[in-house]
């Protein structure tokens, strides 16, 4: 028999295949960075999804975990949970990639810091702010959620306007980032593909600032996404242009930009690229066609209201660090924005 609760902690038990002699142990093991630091040196994520026993009776895979308990690798809390083999594969399988691009973006956090300050980057101030503003309307009273709020500059940002926002990121070095930056402010770790910490229908307005790109599970992610908007609500998702991959282009002397395609550009596909500017890792990306993005807003029940490919305006010259900046900015398309509405009557989103 498996212990109710082996950690102190709330365990949960999935059906298992009545027939099924042999079933499969799933441990899910969170920690807390500053708390359990020598845990995390042992498992390379900080939230990480280990398979105990994909095989064994579950006698011995209780084992297993006793073990991992005795030798103190699991304190924080865990959840136990049960499942038949081949859900379990299926699972552990789906979460890879979620745990690699988690682990990258923890990994990266405190160079994202340098990178987005606390205004954003450039190509943010002079390309995209404005439209994601302009497709946010009036946010003064809204409840908003910044999906994917990394050091959380935006959700600071949208409270200066007066909204009562929330930020959420599955990397918990980023929250852990933004709870010490913006104290008093409310974020929370959790993955936009479950949202777990939201309730159906909480917010009036939800925004996804280059995330969606990053994100392994698009179609989970918007799911979510509609799911937690009230009836008539909208989203503002800004990412990175697919069609115009800034990590592979030449730029001549002239200043004309070549974009390269070493794979299909209608194949989705994980992307890793060298490290850029003053990062030290390679970057973790996701490329789907800008039509791949359309069918799953749309499959998720979302109408879509508007869009735009962000570009610099003459007003916003001023602000450009550099003339190289300020040229980039006028030739090269580094975003898209969409504005999505949930459909209903209950809409304070006007
Ligand atoms: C390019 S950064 C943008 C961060 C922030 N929105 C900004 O504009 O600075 C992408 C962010 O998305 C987060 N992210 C990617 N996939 C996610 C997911 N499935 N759930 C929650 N956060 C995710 C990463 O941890 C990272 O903080």
């Amino acid at each position: 028999m498996l212990p109710d609760d082996v950690s102190g902690r709330r365990v949960v038990r999935y059906p298992v295949n009545p027939g099924s002699q042999r079933a499969s142990c799933l441990v899910l093991f969170e920690a807390e960075p500053e708390r359990e630091m020598n845990v995390l040196e042992k498992i390379p994520a900080l939230v990480r999804i280990g398979l105990i026993s994909s095989h064994q009776p579950l006698k011995s895979a209780a084992e297993c975990l006793r073990r991992f308990l005795v030798e103190g690798l699991l304190r924080a809390h865990i959840q136990l949970v049960i499942r038949p083999k081949d859900v379990l594969q299926k699972f552990a399988m789906n979460n890879s990639e979620a745990d690699e691009t988690q682990d990258f973006w923890n990994r990266v956090a405190d160079d994202w810091k340098i990178q987005v300050g606390t205004r954003g980057d450039s190509n943010r101030i002079l390309n995209s702010d404005p439209v994601l503003w302009r497709f946010a309307g009036n946010v003064k009273g809204l409840k908003v959620l910044d999906a994917g709020c990394g050091t959380g500059y935006l959700s600071k940002q949208l409270a200066d306007r007066g909204a009562n926002v929330t930020g959420v990121d599955f990397s918990e070095r980023m929250i852990a980032i933004a709870r010490k930056d913006y104290p008093g402010m409310e974020f929370h770790v959790d993955s936009c593909t479950s949202l777990q910490t939201v309730d159906e229908g909480e917010f009036d307005l939800l925004i996804a600032n280059y995330v969606l790109m990053d994100t392994p599970d698009l179609q989970g992610a918007v799911n979510a996404f509609f799911r937690v908007l009230k009836p008539g609500g909208a989203a503002v998702l800004v990412f990175s242009h697919p069609c115009f991959p800034q990590g592979d282009a030449t730029i001549a002397s002239g200043g004309e930009v070549t974009y390269h395609w070493a794979f299909s550009y209608f194949r989705q596909k994980k992307c890793v690229d060298p490290p850029w500017g003053h990062f030290s890792s390679d970057f973790i990306w996701f490329h789907r066609p800008l039509s791949d993005y359309w069918k799953a807003f749309k499959s998720a029940g979302f109408d879509v209201v508007d869009f735009e490919e962000p570009r610099v305006t003459e007003d916003r010259y001023h602000l450009a660090d550099n003339p190289k900046k300020l040229a980039n900015s006028k030739i090269r398309p580094y975003s898209v924005a969409f504005k999505l509405k949930k459909s209903g009557e209950a809409a304070k989103f006007g």
